[in-house]
């Protein structure tokens, strides 16, 4: 499909563009949620509590709230019905979902910690990624947007069990990728450090955050994926944490 002709001045533009984000409740999420709102994009949150989604919604122009369990297929399916039906259209998928378990050697690494790990970030975006596909197509500019961490590719053996998770959802993301060759939708990874929020420099203004990954610049390269200043990038790791 032909991407549509734009003025370069539009190109890194997300106004009117229907994003939806898995995960929006938790750290990373306001940094996100104001940078795309300031762009004047019609976002979607979810997340299963749904007070830290209403609290990022109020006041903030085009934002709606679903308080969902996404390791419930269906329930990710409502999700994405719930979308259509309130905006007509999904031009992008942001999945930010996160949890840790590990810090043991990996000898010793509770195996259980798979049992959580493996259905929190794989088996999310398996679920949401399915149903998102098809809207996603019809959108002429979807974007799935996985964030990821440095351990896919650089895993340390503590966090074996969490690296194994991640590398498995960037593996996902980039078939995904392969799906949408050709299509006008893109599909890419964010890898990233650990993360330093705005909060967290309020809290801890002592503390050295040079080798965590600034949330703003997580914020600016959704919003990069998401415009057309992006289209033609599709399969991609985008690494953001090689600077210390
Ligand atoms: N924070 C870091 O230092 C770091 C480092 C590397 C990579 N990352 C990645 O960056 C992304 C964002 O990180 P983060 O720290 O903002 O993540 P987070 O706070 O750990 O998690 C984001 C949100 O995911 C939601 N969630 C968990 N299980 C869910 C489920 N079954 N259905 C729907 N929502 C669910 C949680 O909200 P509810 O409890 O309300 O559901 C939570 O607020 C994640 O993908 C994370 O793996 C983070």
């Amino acid at each position: 499909m032909e991407p549509p002709q734009l003025e370069h001045t539009q190109l890194g533009s997300v106004a009117g563009r229907v994003i939806a984000i898995a995960g929006a409740g938790g750290n990373l999420g306001p940094t996100v949620v104001q940078r795309l709102v300031q762009a004047n994009a019609s976002l979607e949150l979810a997340g299963r509590d749904a007070a830290p989604l209403d609290a990022l919604a109020a006041g903030a122009g085009e934002v709606g709230t679903t308080a969902v369990d996404l390791l419930d297929p269906d329930a990710a399916k409502a999700w994405s019905r719930e979308i259509l039906d309130r905006r007509g259209r999904i031009d992008a998928l942001v999945h930010m979902i996160g949890g840790w378990r590990g810090g043991k050697p990996i000898d010793e690494a509770p195996l259980e910690d798979w049992d959580f790990l493996g259905p929190l970030l794989i088996r999310t975006l398996m679920h949401t990624t399915q149903v998102f596909t098809a809207p996603l197509l019809q959108s002429g500019r979807g974007r799935a947007i996985v964030i990821s961490a440095g351990q896919a590719q650089s895993p340390t053996h503590k966090n074996a069990v969490y690296a194994a998770a991640k590398a498995a959802a960037e593996t996902w993301t980039l078939a995904l990728a392969d799906r949408f060759r050709g299509t006008g939708a893109t599909a890419n990874v964010i890898v990233v450090g650990s993360i330093v929020t705005p909060a967290m420099r309020q809290e801890s203004p002592d503390k050295d955050f040079s080798s965590f990954t600034p949330a703003e610049e997580i914020a600016e390269a959704i919003a990069y994926l998401c415009s057309d200043a992006a289209a033609s990038m599709n399969g991609q790791r985008l690494t953001l944490r090689g600077a210390s």
